[in-house]
């Protein structure tokens, strides 16, 4: 489906990015695997890609570094191209908006929004010279509904989304295909870093309609899709995959 494609993840050592990597790659694609830390984490990505026979390269970047930035789309560039960025990286601490400094907005939004809009600069040209594309950016239901502590993290995803329409329709009529998904709640360790997320995740799988925590792969499969032939259509979207979690207002104990 797609093979002969390069696919540039962010944040794809671990979690939903590592997940959408191996996807990706399973269905053909070579990966650049970003990572900011973990470096064995994002080697071992590599490793499993390269076992199902395509290529692979790790590339420690921040993404809300500049710097940082032009390096790792020099080393996309020597990879062979780019037609598929996956936006997944992302910070912010969880913190009430009376805590929130100018610094941390300026590093949240900087890496979350700043750092979107300045990747896909990047990406336009390589796409256009392999004639179209498709990016798929992660945001979060925090996005649109409240999540305590997540004032600061939600309004950068809030303006994720926006980027996500604008850059859409400006090109589109290039074939390059601009998307979001937002996953619910995902065992990752973003998750476990909170303070009590077995109760966090305990909540949110009994008010979940299919009975279960949507999983890092069920988020692979849709963004996988959306690179795929079948989604030229979908433009502009921002894609709940969250088992109808956030349709549901109250569940009624028996
Ligand atoms: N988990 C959820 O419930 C959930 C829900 C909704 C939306 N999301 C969104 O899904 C995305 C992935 O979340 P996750 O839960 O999979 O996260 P995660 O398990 O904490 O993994 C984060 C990944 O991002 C990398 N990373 C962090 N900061 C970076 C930076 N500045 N530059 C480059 N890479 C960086 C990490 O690299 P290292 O391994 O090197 O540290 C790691 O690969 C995020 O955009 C998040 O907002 C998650």
């Amino acid at each position: 489906m797609l093979t002969g494609k390069i696919a540039l993840v962010t944040g794809a050592s671990r979690g939903i990015g590592r997940a959408v990597a191996l996807r990706l790659a399973q269905a053909g694609a070579d990966v650049v695997v970003n990572y900011l830390r973990k470096e064995r984490a994002a080697r071992e990505v590599a490793q499993a890609i390269e076992a199902y026979g395509r290529r692979a390269r790790v590339v420690k970047a921040d993404i809300g570094d500049e710097d940082d930035l032009a390096r790792l789309f020099d080393e996309v560039v020597a990879f062979g191209g780019l037609d598929i960025l996956i936006a997944n990286a992302a910070i912010g601490v969880m913190e009430p908006l009376l805590s929130v400094t100018a610094k941390h907005w300026q590093r949240t939004v900087g890496t979350n929004a700043w750092g979107f809009l300045t990747m896909v600069q990047k990406a336009v040209p390589l796409m256009r010279a392999r004639g179209g594309g498709r990016v798929v950016a992660l945001t979060s239901l925090g996005s649109t509904r409240v999540i305590e502590q997540y004032g600061l993290v939600g309004s950068s995803k809030a303006a994720l989304e926006a980027l996500v329409r604008y850059w859409a329709v400006e090109l589109a009529p290039e074939s390059i295909l601009v998307n979001a998904v937002s996953p619910g709640i995902i065992e990752t360790d973003a998750i476990r870093s909170l303070s009590s997320p077995e109760q966090v995740l305990e909540v949110v799988r009994r008010q979940t309609p299919v009975g279960r925590l949507a999983t890092p792969e069920d988020v692979a499969g849709l963004v996988a899709f959306l690179c795929s032939p079948d989604a030229q259509m979908i433009v502009g979207q921002t894609l709940v995959v969250d088992g109808g979690y956030s349709h549901l207002a109250a569940r009624v104990d028996t």
